[in-house]
């Protein structure tokens, strides 16, 4: 059997998937919750730890908590061709996001054992912590740490809205690793993911190859006001921040409208204080979620946000606080290895198509230290971040053996 005639096990794949996706289910759904550093969080390392070392891999987990399994046997002065993802989920998360990425690096690896592939150098499968950043912002927190684009002591000082740190919660749950950061820089990597939006699905197209990734801008917007009697106080009297949180979200929308292209913006989060019916609130804290391929206009959304943002808050005579979550720049990947992964789906017969990332993912960091891309898969009804994300059997096999593919000729690419 040649390399090319390799094929992963998707039955395997797929009841690992619904392992991992039964911990922290959510009742009613097939969808789960695994907030980053929770006993959810845990319970889902140690199931895919024990995957881990029952392949035999060399694992190692850093001060962050991201693990990274190796084959053994070859020389260390051989980096590996890295795959991995996350395996925490949003609240409202599926079982695909993040999850599909480490499971079929997983599986991959698996494949290429049992078969007894002769390889130039090993091949390792990592997970990263707090991917989503949904609970403690920045996105992508244990690949930027592991790529050395934050300090580990800066990292484990992020707490959560109950003021818990990262710190303090990996050694709750027993994953701050003894593992250096930053961690060994990969020979290459890549990252297979559900698309998350509809652009597959709508062209039917299997494989979508990623050619960079948008760039991200959160902030967090605290308001205050002055809370009073809602049917006492009369409205030329008021200091209303729900009334600036508002107006600022449709500022936000109407400047995707305004300067069209891949423009995005969202209010995710938005929480009132005291939030009763007949109270006017004292306090509006919101999230502002601003993304485009094309920093320079990002740059401008970020300023006429802000500047609208002090004009509405001043006119209503309300105080604000902003504290950026999350900036990262957009990211190309290495044209070398989006070759790859297209001639790697192509030669499989599969369809394809060039497309960038809306959503944020660990290959972006390691686009900082070593050719990268990416490989999506469709995602049904576009829809991610929520309950129903599923993506079919069929193309979640079909992503998996495009990552083989491209594990195995990347481990003979020479980058130099
Ligand atoms: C991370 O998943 C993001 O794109 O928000
Ligand atoms: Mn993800
Ligand atoms: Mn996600």
């Amino acid at each position: 059997m040649t390399a090319t005639d390799l094929r992963i096990d998707r039955n395997r794949l797929i009841r690992r998937l619904d392992e991992l996706g039964a911990i922290g289910a959510i009742e009613g759904t097939i969808g789960c919750a695994r907030l980053a550093l929770t006993d959810e969080d845990r319970a889902g390392r140690d199931l895919v730890a024990t995957w881990m070392a029952d392949l035999g891999l060399e694992i190692s987990i850093d001060g962050i908590g991201n693990a990274v399994a190796t084959m053994p046997g070859f020389d260390p002065s051989l980096a590996p061709v890295m795959t991995g993802s996350h395996i925490d989920t949003v609240a409202t998360g599926g079982r695909y996001d993040g999850n599909l990425g480490v499971l079929a690096g997983l599986e991959v690896i698996e494949t290429v054992i049992a078969a007894g592939v002769a390889l130039d150098r090993p091949l390792a499968v990592g997970w990263f912590t707090d991917e989503e950043g949904a609970r403690f912002p920045p996105d992508m927190l244990g690949s930027l740490v592991y790529v050395g684009g934050m300090p580990l002591e800066a990292a484990l000082e992020i707490e959560d809205r109950d003021g818990l740190s990262v710190g303090d919660e990996l050694e709750r749950i027993g994953y701050r690793g003894a593992a250096p950061t930053p961690g060994r820089v990969p020979h290459a990597f890549v990252e297979l993911h559900i698309e998350q939006g509809p652009v597959l699905e709508d062209e039917g197209i299997t494989i979508g190859v990623v050619e960079g990734v948008q760039g991200i801008s959160w902030t967090e917007v605290t308001l205050t006001g002055q809370s009073c009697h809602a049917g006492t106080t009369p409205m030329r009297l008021r200091h209303d921040p729900g009334v600036v949180a508002a107006d600022v979200n449709l500022f936000v929308r109407g400047l995707t409208t305004e300067f069209g292209g891949s423009q995005v913006a969202t209010v995710g989060a938005l929480t009132l204080h005291p939030n009763l019916v007949n109270v006017v609130p004292s306090t509006a804290v919101m999230t502002v979620d601003l993304r485009n391929t094309d920093d320079g206009v990002l740059q401008q959304a970020e300023t006429r946000f802000r500047s609208h943002l002090a004009q509405a808050a001043d006119a209503e005579g309300v105080g604000i606080e902003t504290r950026v979550l999350a900036r990262f720049e957009p990211v190309d990947f290495d044209a070398r290895v989006i070759d790859v992964v297209e001639a790697a789906a192509t030669d499989a017969g599969l369809t394809t198509r060039r497309m960038p990332s809306g959503a944020g993912h660990d290959a972006q960091m390691f686009a900082r230290v070593c050719p990268t891309a990416m490989i999506f898969t469709p995602s049904v009804n576009g829809i991610s971040h929520n309950v129903t994300e599923y993506t079919e059997p069929d193309d979640l096999e079909a992503g998996a053996n495009v990552l083989l593919d491209v594990m195995l000729r990347l481990a003979e690419t020479d980058f130099a």
